[in-house]
């Protein structure tokens, strides 16, 4: 099938790209782009650990084809801090002990940047089912929900 060209920002930055129709977003990503940030588990849609936003919506990368992104803004977790300079959702997650491995760090991350911006101030019963749709086989959970409490209460100051 012939690549069509398309225009997508990522991380603020504009790209013009021709890419093939079955090129799926997380592919992209990690692929032609080098953000390999984005992890990709059980690429069908159920863990999570894929997860971007797209013009401000968290959604999975292995269940979108990058054609469809045409003129879309997307944001990975490469966008969110570096290394010594973290954001303050990755500081609660350091300082909370919310991740064993990191595979699904990045996913749970971009859900919960979603998840606050959308609600600033959220709740326990929020954070828990805004995070319901990201998979973790290690931490068991609850270091990642008080993260984000944290980082709701830092946010509240
Ligand atoms: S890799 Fe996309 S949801 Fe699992
Ligand atoms: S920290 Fe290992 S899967 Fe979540």
């Amino acid at each position: 099938m012939r690549a069509r060209t398309i225009t997508v920002t990522v991380n603020g930055t504009a790209y013009e790209c021709a890419v093939e129709p079955r090129l799926l977003l997380a592919d992209f990503l990690r692929g032609t782009l080098g953000l390999t940030g984005t992890h990709v588990g059980c690429e069908h849609g159920v863990c999570g650990a894929c997860t971007v936003l797209v013009d401000g919506d968290s959604m999975r990368s292995c269940l979108l084809f990058t054609v469809q992104l045409d003129g879309c803004r997307i944001e990975t977790v490469e966008s969110l801090g570096t290394l010594n300079n973290l954001n303050p959702l990755q500081e609660a997650f350091r300082e909370h002990h919310a991740l064993q491995c990191g595979f699904c760090t990045p996913g749970m991350l971009m859900t919960a940047t979603d998840l606050l911006r959308k609600y600033p101030l959220a709740t326990d019963k929020q954070i828990r089912e805004g995070l319901s749709g990201n998979l973790c086989r290690c931490t068991g959970y609850e270091h990642i929900v008080k993260a984000v409490h944290a980082a709701v209460t830092e946010r509240a100051r």
